[in-house]
């Protein structure tokens, strides 16, 4: 799977596209026009991907069905033009995996299509699994190492029934990790129950978890099932276990030794067959020091433990997530917004103490406070624009340049020397696009919209070695 075809009715436009991925290490790309792709002589299952122009798919909608049809495992990128206004509907946004705005930028570029080789070995997996639903599973957005490393974790632990706990700071997606074990589990059609144990207060978290029958205690007007009845066959999902208070740890610890238990006020033994996944923000250890949480308990959820890395440790996550919360909004029709590369880069630098759901919100507010515009770093909430830590927020005022930002650059009391300063400009943007692009030269000419001889130029002219030259 690794051919590429890029659909538009402008072949010049087509062979240009494939010239840059090309350009970009991409190998085995494939044009054709919006009606005779079938003469391509190609597979449907060697795709990767399918690369198709707005144009193609406005002028008629039916072709995205007819694609689909034909290559139901390839993911459509959607080829949108910069200066197009106008919106998908939201029946042909569903069938997009991502829209890539032409002319092409490099970030923009590679970021889509390592999406769509996520897309794809999820597919692939599904496939192998019996098809069921390959959404979720791309549910965990991420390319770091960090993620990829959960996502093996996933497929490792899901086929059995061994006891999960997650742990990581709120809001990096220990949930979103639970939900995948049990859609990838063989339990995936039966029940997903979750419960949040620090949400609920103590004296009704026993009987939210067993169930009570009819007068077991005030209030209990009628029987009730609990969690566990609840989940059964499936997976029950004990979320921030941490705050459970040491009684009921007590109660959960015998569950998980006998699997069984009984509803409150009933002596009538039920068997308990549920897989059981934890989840805590807390360091358990600590609180085990400190007498708070048992330790047998902890042995019992700690079978296979999954650690959640915060965002700021997997800042290269970023931008892909923020393109997938976007279109989740989009998807639920609350609107849209796209971002520059600056305001992405200013939020990709940020410490997100809050990790992905801080991440969500910013989204979400900017959504409303900038419907379908594009934001700016400088449109940002002033505390995402410089990260208060970074080195630029500490040095003086005439070097507080944002390199990313040349705008927001004063002038000093005493003047400045403008050609001196553009030149120093225009030397600190190469030599970043070069430390970005790891030292080619042509990948760095492509982050600054150079031609690559252009670039080379400058670099003669400035006299930077660039890294093709020394190794
Ligand atoms: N890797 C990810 N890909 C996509 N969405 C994510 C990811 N991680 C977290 N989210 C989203 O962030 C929010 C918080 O995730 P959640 O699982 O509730 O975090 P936690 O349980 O660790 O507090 C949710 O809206 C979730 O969909
Ligand atoms: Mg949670």
């Amino acid at each position: 799977m690794d051919a590429i075809i890029v659909i538009d009715s402008d072949i010049q436009k087509c062979s240009c596209i494939k010239a840059i991925l090309e350009f970009v290490d991409y190998e085995n790309i494939h044009m054709a026009g919006p009606d005779d792709w079938h003469n391509a002589l190609l597979s449907p299952d060697q795709l990767k991907a399918i690369i198709i122009a707005e144009s193609a798919v406005r002028e008629a909608p039916e072709r995205l069905s007819a694609l689909r049809e034909w290559a139901p495992q390839a993911p459509i990128l959607m080829l949108k033009d910069v200066k197009s206004r106008s919106r998908l509907s939201k029946e042909i946004s569903s069938q997009v995996l991502a829209t890539i705005e032409y002319p092409l930028k490099y970030q923009d570029l590679t970021s889509t299509l390592q999406q769509a080789e996520v897309y794809c070995a999820s597919q692939g997996k599904a496939q192998a699994q019996g098809g069921h639903s390959p959404e979720l599973f791309r549910s965990l957005v991420g390319n770091s190492r960090g993620i990829q490393q959960v996502r093996r974790m996933i497929e490792k632990v899901a086929d059995s029934d061994a006891t999960v706990l997650i742990l990581g700071e709120s809001g990096t997606g220990k949930e979103v990790v639970a939900r995948n074990i049990h859609y990838h589990s063989p339990r995936r059609n039966r029940p997903f129950v979750p419960l949040n144990c620090g949400a609920i207060p103590s004296e009704l978290l026993e009987s939210e978890l067993f169930g009570h029958e009819k007068g077991a205690f005030t209030g209990a007007i009628s029987a009730r099932q609990g969690r566990f009845e609840m989940a059964e066959g499936g997976t029950l999902f004990l979320d921030e276990i941490g705050d459970m208070d040491m009684q009921m740890q007590v109660k959960l610890l015998r569950v998980l030794q006998e699997r069984t238990f009984e509803r409150v006020g009933s002596n009538k033994t039920l068997n308990a067959d549920v897989r059981i996944i934890a989840a805590t923000h807390r360091n358990l250890e600590k609180a085990i020091e400190e007498g708070a949480f048992r330790e047998d308990l902890f042995y019992r959820l700690n079978v296979f433990p999954i650690e959640m890395p915060p965002l700021r440790e997997r800042a290269e996550d970023i931008p892909l997530l923020i393109k997938e919360i976007i279109k989740r909004l989009q998807h639920e029709n609350r609107g849209s917004v796209s971002l520059t590369q600056s305001a992405v880069m200013a939020l990709s630098q940020y410490h997100w103490a809050g990790n992905v759901r801080e991440l969500a919100n910013v989204i979400e507010r900017l959504v409303i406070m900038h419907p379908y515009g594009v934001v700016d770093m400088r449109d940002l909430p002033e505390k995402y624009q410089v990260d208060p830590g970074s080195e630029e927020a500490a040095v003086p005022d005439y070097t507080m340049i944002r390199i990313d930002e040349p705008e927001v650059t004063r002038i000093p009391r005493n003047g400045i020397d403008l050609k001196e300063h553009l030149s120093n400009l225009e030397c600190s943007l190469i030599k970043q696009a070069l430390e970005d692009a790891e030292g080619v030269v042509a990948h760095a000419a492509n982050r600054l919209h150079l031609r690559r001889t252009t670039l080379v130029e400058k670099l003669r002219k400035y006299g930077i070695q660039k890294a093709d030259e020394v190794t």
